[in-house]
């Protein structure tokens, strides 16, 4: 079988992982490409693993006529370019999440996608390809918990890591908590409940670290969603949680309830001293949800050489960043926000 060849671009925290398993760990593909505005990184991995070529600018990489797909893992804010340049010079493309900062890029980016049609268009909601999260949408489909009522979601980043945000809060500026953090919660709200938003309010604030007020951004926060079936959402989100990384989600029904990572356990282990009975918790999203971003990326590769589309489309990735953007205006304008609102269009 002809492998698929794939060229990266950003080698960050998510992008290194996303590479090392398209080089090492993932069937019929191969890593033929790095790229990323810092050099040294760029040589570091392409020594390191031995790719081919390699890249300190973007349109460059497009030209090589030996990759078959893209793999963009650069900050949000130039994923709705680089995904359009990418489907525009005739490549299969898989985009990190969000598709988009605001929902006016984003809907120019479904365009791209509709025109290009013969290529696979995938989005890293990771999530849906999780073990736990993918059984517990198989539970609700097959009605275990009669109608989903209410979604409960906790997205907490470690505490250890929010110097490091700070520091680079302004130059790879993510959308704002909710844009950056939620946006898997809610894109599995849709999910699991089938339905859209209808109306957001959103409230946050820096109330351990002040500094996030100066960025108009939130250290901790949480938004409350009305969906057009009556569903209601609560979506809490922060940068502080002093025990690790804290993804957890509760699916309330009319005849039961479903939840996942209610303890954010890293393994089986208890450890009993002095200090009582204690249990290791994650410490960052590559460790929770390894398997996940393996599946992923197995699946888009799956997709590309069965000449068929992820489940995951580029409408979810519309639809997701409508809400997350709307949570963000509710926040900053402090008004509840409907989501038929034709200002939510423009930036
Ligand atoms: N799915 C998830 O669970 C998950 C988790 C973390 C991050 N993400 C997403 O992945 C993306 C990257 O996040 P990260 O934490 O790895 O970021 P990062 O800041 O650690 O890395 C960004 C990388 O992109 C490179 N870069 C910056 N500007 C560029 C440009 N114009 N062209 C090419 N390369 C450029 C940087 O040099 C760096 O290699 C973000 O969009 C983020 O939202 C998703």
């Amino acid at each position: 079988m002809k492998k698929v060849k794939v060229g990266i671009v950003g080698l960050g925290r998510l992008g290194c992982q996303h590479a090392e398993n398209i080089a090492f760990r993932i069937p019929n593909c191969e890593l033929t490409a790095v790229c990323s505005v810092v050099e040294d990184e760029v040589k570091e991995v392409q020594e390191k693993w031995g790719i081919p070529y390699s890249y300190t600018n973007y349109d460059e990489m497009l030209k090589n006529k030996e990759l078959d797909a893209i793999f963009i893992a650069s900050p949000s804010g130039f994923h709705c370019e680089q995904i359009t340049k990418a489907l525009q010079a005739g490549f299969h493309v898989f985009s990190e999440k969000p598709l988009g900062l605001y929902l006016e890029e984003a809907l120019e980016v479904q365009k791209v996608v509709d025109a290009h049609l013969d290529k696979v268009f995938m989005l890293g909601f990771m999530r849906r390809y999780d073990k736990s999260y993918a059984a517990a949408k198989q539970k609700i489909d097959n009605g275990d918990i009669g109608d989903p009522i209410l979604i409960r979601c906790y997205g907490l980043d470690p505490a250890s890591q929010m110097d490091n945000f700070l520091k680079f809060a302004k130059a790879n500026y993510s959308g704002g908590l909710f844009l950056d953090m939620s946006i898997h919660d809610l894109d599995l709200a849709r999910w699991y409940m089938a339905t859209e938003a209808q109306e957001v309010w959103a409230i946050g604030g820096g109330y351990a670290r002040p500094e996030f007020e100066e960025i108009q951004d939130a250290e901790t926060g949480v938004a409350m969603v009305r969906f057009e079936n009556n569903a209601i959402g609560i979506f809490v989100a922060g940068r502080n949680c002093a025990h690790g990384y804290h993804i957890e989600t509760e699916i309330i029904g009319t005849k039961g309830s479903i939840r996942i990572g209610t303890l954010p356990e890293r393994n089986q282990i208890v450890l009993l001293q002095e200090n009582g009975a204690v249990k290791e918790c994650y410490d960052g999203f590559l460790e929770r949800f390894e398997q996940a971003y393996l599946s992923e990326v197995e699946e888009f590769i799956n997709c590309i050489l069965e000449k068929r589309k992820p489940a995951v489309t580029v409408q979810d990735g519309v639809e997701s960043t409508k809400l997350g953007y709307a949570c963000k205006k509710s926040f900053e304008t402090r008004q509840l926000v409907n989501l038929q609102d034709e200002q939510l269009v423009t930036n």
